[in-house]
């Protein structure tokens, strides 16, 4: 019998789960829980439909391990027992076919907004000033830190109990663990600011307390920027230190993304540079110079669209896993459509939306609402208006946060 091709073949992490291929489906924040914060049986459905279309690796979108601090007034947030039964039938339609589902667990630091609180906690009082969502954050005391530690610990052992095959930490696109990472955003003077030593030092305590409740066969990832792409903040250089610290403590996967709330590279950088159009995925530059350091399996999620391209890159050993998101809500059956067309390319969506500098907002909104079509299993509606998207989201947040 010949070998499958690349995207197909399967994956032993080095804590020896082994995941049936190398297609990921990206964590992709649901905003599908009810007024106490657990699962619905819309995200129940939502994962049901995503498990039984060849997926090998599916990760959750943010699940908070705090509710005063959430990214959105509808996130999933794990503190106690009480969701866990929702959280169970969840994780049994996500986990349907050998599929492997793993929750993304995070908290929002300054960047939960005004909607979740008007209090929110961060490394420094360091505000971000976008779109008059988010309040002036204050600086965390070492109690507060600690307890963020503490919380991240528990979130994930309720989370491995409630049947997820494995967990990923949050620790990019500006969320507080990323907010520890930035120079920007971190002026600390204690042992969390200053080196990177110390800017790492809450997330890598995380993860070697992680090792030891979820033991050695379970596997634990990281999602990390490549930079922030902000003058001043987190940068290649720093990331392939913590990258160097994560291989010590052994974790399983590396996601590599890029930026914040303030740049949001993950999403837009696609529009931008003609290198990296052509290349399709960005981030792949830094993949390289990781490859050159450091044994960590590596997924890279951005802009991946083509099936040749996914194979070429998976052949070339220059990734393990491929990351997708935008694509799961672009064909309605990805990646079952994405092998079987003839041409095993997805498109993008095309929307015309004027304003520069909501144009990230719109499209998260957009895709907000293809993301509830599934979960109500209606299909996608390609012609939904940004415009009329971005008030659906602005609404749904304030009624779900406020009333
Ligand atoms: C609607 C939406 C929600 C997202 N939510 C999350 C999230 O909860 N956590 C996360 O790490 N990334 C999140 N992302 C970023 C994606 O995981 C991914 O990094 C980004 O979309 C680039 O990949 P793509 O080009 O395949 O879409 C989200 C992206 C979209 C479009």
């Amino acid at each position: 019998m010949s070998e499958p091709i690349p995207i197909l073949q399967e994956f032993t992490l080095p804590c020896g789960a082994v995941l049936k291929n190398r297609i990921c489906k990206a964590a992709m924040t649901e905003r599908l829980a009810d007024k106490n914060q657990h699962a619905t049986s819309e995200l129940i459905h939502l994962y049901d439909h995503w498990a039984s279309n060849g997926t090998g690796l599916l990760i959750s979108g943010n699940i908070h391990i705090d509710k005063r601090y959430k990214e959105a007034s509808a996130n999933v947030v794990v503190e106690d027992e009480s969701g866990l039964s929702m959280l169970s039938k969840m994780t049994e339609a996500g986990t349907q076919q050998n599929t492997h589902f793993w929750a993304q667990i995070s908290h929002g630091g300054r960047q939960s907004n005004i909607f979740s609180t008007f209090k929110p906690i961060a490394p420094s009082a360091v505000q971000l000033k976008r779109l008059m969502l988010f309040a002036k954050p204050k600086a965390m005391s070492i109690e507060q830190i600690k307890d963020v530690e503490d919380r991240f610990v528990n979130t994930a052992i309720l989370c491995k109990k409630a049947g997820f095959t494995g967990v990923q930490v949050h620790s990019a696109h500006g969320y507080l663990l990323s907010q520890f990472l930035s120079p920007r955003t971190n002026l600390r003077q204690d042992e969390y600011g200053g080196s990177i030593e110390n800017r790492s030092r809450l997330l890598t305590d995380i993860v070697i307390r992680l090792r030891k409740e979820l033991g050695a066969d379970y596997p634990i990832s990281v999602k990390i920027n490549s930079a922030d792409f902000q003058r001043g903040g987190f940068n290649e250089e720093d990331s392939l230190i913590v990258i160097k610290k994560l291989e010590k403590l052994g974790i399983d996967l590396l996601e590599i993304s890029g930026g914040t709330y303030e740049n949001v590279t993950f999403l837009t950088e696609r529009y931008k540079k003609e290198s990296t159009r052509k290349r399709e995925a960005y981030f792949l530059d830094f993949a390289r110079k990781i490859r050159k350091r450091s044994t960590i399996p590596l997924m890279i999620t951005g802009g991946f669209r083509s099936l040749v391209f996914c194979n070429e890159v998976l052949s070339n050993k220059e990734l393990d896993i491929i990351g997708f998101a935008r694509p799961y809500l672009n064909q309605m059956d990805f990646p079952k459509e994405f092998l079987s067309t003839s041409d095993n390319r997805v498109p993008d969506a095309k929307f015309n939306f004027k304003i520069n500098a909501l144009r990230d907002f719109a499209e998260a909104a957009y895709y907000d609402y293809q993301i509830h079509q599934i979960a109500k299993g209606k299909p996608f509606n390609f012609k939904y208006n940004p415009y009329l998207a971005v008030l659906r989201m602005t609404k749904n947040e304030m009624v779900k946060g406020w009333f």
